[in-house]
Parts: structure tokens; C-alpha cells; sequence
């Protein structure tokens, strides 16, 4: 009953919020950053909070005459959590913009808040393609899963690769790039002869392995998302999939610079397509990469981290186009159609659909100076969501 009364009380605040369109004016500007800092995502929580604060160090902390400020709380990865926290943000510390949201369902859980409070929402991380469509007030600067998957289904059967086995992760983004890669790669001619879901949570994937063995393709297309790379590829290895001549091909989301360096020989020529790579080569990207290590005991930055630190631009560039303003509406509008060069090359923020446009690159896993990177060979220019379409 308590619960109930607290809760209805939250609810009627973001109403009242909504109907005021009243942010209190003072001189701060709070941005709330909701990240997994904990549990099995907290790679992800880690790498965004280190790119926000390389954002904020570098860009200094005031803005138009506000003084930003940066509340970070951890959801543990879990949406009941997401939820709450932000509502609290919304009601209590009275945040101008939400941010973060590292895995999908966390978004989702706070798609309808930042609409009835009319905050504006940036998703630095989640990539399933309709999350854009939960919220008119969402943004994202990470990707989709569609958007980086096509470049392998158009690669892989120009490189010998006609029969896949896919294996993702049993939830939006892994059925994303399942349904991606298996319409593009059977348009290019090649069969996706079975598609092999494990779960999110504690996967072993050993089981769905062996059936991938046995069923003798000539690839392996797997999705599983940032930080759960490293198990995937021992088990592969462990299953003598690579010995079986059985290639993997993925989204740059297996090879993650996060854990890249830590996975060994059986990484060494994995074929990827990602839109970002510590390894980009561009006098601004060797800049972020050097002076994130520096601030972060030589902790590489991986594409969550630029999602993280393109956000914080996106959010900064909009206050200072409505010259400090803090509401909603003019926020988001200045957050669209935002032009800008990223860490990972050139990028826009389209503002029809709210979502990134950016290059994607196919990279190849090679050891340089010693160390493992996603060396980028080939670029696919200005690429749109294609999710969008369906
Ligand atoms: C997601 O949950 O949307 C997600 C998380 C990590 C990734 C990709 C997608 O690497």
C-alpha cells in the first residue's frame, strides 16, 4: 500500500512536471547518467563514465552560463531499476536531460517517463532499431544492430562464405541482427542453414556450439553484446570450431576493444563490421584514444565509450545553440540534425528518425605492435538504420 501511495504520488509529480513544461531555472544544468556499474554489463557502465567524464574535462563544465552537472547512478543492468532511478531524477534532483541506458530493456523501461516529462532521453549504448520509436523525446549517438550488420552479409559471400549457422542473443538486438543478417546474406545468395538464440543472462554457449558444429557451415555469424565476447570465443575455440575450419564472422560487438587484447590467438583474422574501433585512424580518434587511457590507468576505449562521449557533445551543443536553455522541447530540437566528427569519423544525428548516421567500417582482428585491434579495411559510407524501414 505504501509502495502503491509513493508511487502514485511520482507519477502525479510527473504530470504536474509535464504540464508546467517547467524545469526550475537556477544556473545548474543536471544531466542523469543511468549506467550499469555492476553486475554482468558493468563493462559497459564503466567505459561510458569514463567517456562522459573525458567529455566534461575537456570541454570544461560550464555551458552557456550553466554549470553542468553530472548525477551517475548504477541500475545494476536491470529495468525495474532503470525505471525508478529515473523517475527519481525526473521528480527529485530534476534532471534537463536522461542518459546512458547500456542494454535494451533498460531503455524500453524508460521510454514513457522522458515522454510524460518531456525530458529529453540519450541512448549512449542500447542498439535495438525501434527504440528510437518508443519516445518522440529519444536520441540515440550508439547504433543499430541493423545498421552494422548488413556490411558482413554483403562481405562474407564475396569471401567464399555461403552457408552460416547464426547465433545470437536471445533478445532485441540479437533478433535484430539475426533477421538482418539472414534477409541481406540470402538476398547476396548465401544460406543461414540455422539460427541458434542462447540466452542474455549466463550463457553457455557450449551446447548451441556443438549443434553448430555439427551442422557444418562454412561461418558462424554471432551477435552477443559488449563483454560477453571473450566466453564466446574460448568456447569456440574450446569446441575446436576453428579447428574444424569453421570461420566466425560477427558484429563488432564479440571483438570489443574492451576485451579484444585478452582473448588470444583464436581472435586473430575474426572478420567483424562496426562503426567503431580504437584502431580508427584519425588524427581525432588517436586524440580520444591517448588521452582516455591516460585518464583511466590505460584502459582502452571501446564503441560504448564513444557513444558515451558523443553524447555528452550532442548534449552540450544543444545548450549551447538554445543558449542555455534548459527545456525539453528546444533541447531536442537543437539536438537534431546535429553534424559533428566523431572519434569514429563523421556522423549525423537525422532528425526525421532521432537515430545516428554513420560509416561502418569491416575490420579484420590483427595483432599490431603486439596488441590485438579491429583494423579497419574497408568503409561503407553515411549508413542509415535500416530497421527503420520495415
Ligand atoms: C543492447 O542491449 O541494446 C545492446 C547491448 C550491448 C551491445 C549491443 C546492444 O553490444
Amino acid at each position: 500500500m505504501q509502495k502503491r501511495l509513493f508511487l502514485g504520488s511520482i507519477a502525479l509529480a510527473v504530470a504536474t512536471l509535464a504540464a508546467g513544461g517547467a524545469v526550475a531555472q537556477t544556473n545548474t544544468f543536471k544531466v542523469g547518467l543511468i549506467l550499469p556499474m555492476t553486475g554482468p554489463f558493468a563493462s559497459t557502465g564503466r567505459q561510458i563514465e569514463a567517456a562522459a567524464k573525458l567529455y566534461m574535462a575537456q570541454n570544461g563544465d560550464n555551458v552557456a552560463g550553466k554549470k553542468i552537472e553530472l548525477i551517475i547512478k548504477d541500475d545494476t543492468g536491470t529495468p525495474d531499476v532503470t525505471k525508478r532511478l529515473a523517475q527519481e531524477m525526473i521528480v527529485n534532483d530534476k534532471v534537463n536531460v536522461l542518459a546512458g541506458f547500456g542494454l535494451t530493456p533498460l531503455a524500453f523501461a524508460t521510454a514513457p517517463l522522458a515522454t510524460q516529462s518531456k525530458t529529453p532521453m540519450v541512448v549512449m549504448a542500447a542498439a535495438t532499431s525501434s527504440i528510437t520509436q518508443a519516445s518522440p523525446y529519444i536520441v540515440r549517438t550508439s547504433f543499430t544492430l541493423p545498421q552494422v550488420t548488413v556490411g558482413i552479409a554483403d562481405w562474407a559471400p564475396k569471401n567464399g562464405i555461403k552457408k552460416v549457422v547464426s547465433l545470437v542473443s536471445d533478445y532485441g538486438p540479437g533478433i535484430d541482427a539475426e533477421r538482418t543478417f539472414k534477409d541481406r546474406f540470402t538476398f547476396n545468395g548465401g544460406t543461414v542453414v540455422e539460427a541458434v538464440r542462447v540466452p542474455l543472462r549466463n550463457p553457455d554457449f557450449a551446447p548451441f556450439l556443438q549443434k553448430v558444429r555439427d551442422a557444418k557451415p562454412d561461418a558462424v555469424f554471432a551477435f552477443v553484446p559488449s563483454g560477453a565476447g571473450s566466453a564466446l570465443m574460448k568456447q569456440f575455440a574450446e569446441r575446436g570450431l576453428d579447428k574444424a575450419g569453421i570461420k566466425l564472422i560477427a558484429t563488432g560487438d564479440v571483438t570489443d576493444d574492451d576485451i579484444l587484447n585478452d582473448m588470444g590467438e583464436v581472435a586473430v583474422g575474426v572478420v567483424t563490421s562496426h562503426h567503431y574501433s580504437a584502431a580508427h585512424k584519425s588524427a581525432l580518434n588517436q586524440k580520444f584514444v591517448d588521452a582516455f587511457s591516460k585518464a583511466n590507468k590505460g584502459l582502452r576505449p571501446n564503441f560504448m565509450a564513444v557513444g558515451g562521449y558523443d553524447g555528452m557533445r550532442v548534449i552540450y551543443e544543444a545548450l549551447k545553440t538554445t543558449k542555455g536553455k534548459g527545456d525539453g522541447e528546444a533541447l531536442l530540437g537543437a539536438m537534431k540534425g546535429q553534424v559533428f566528427e566523431s572519434p569514429r569519423g563523421p556522423v549525423f544525428i537525422d532528425a526525421q528518425t532521432r537515430d545516428i548516421v554513420q560509416n561502418v567500417y569491416i575490420r579484420k582482428v590483427e595483432k599490431v605492435g603486439g596488441q590485438l585491434y579491429n583494423v579497419e579495411f574497408e568503409t561503407i559510407k553515411d549508413v542509415k538504420d535500416p530497421g527503420k524501414t520495415k
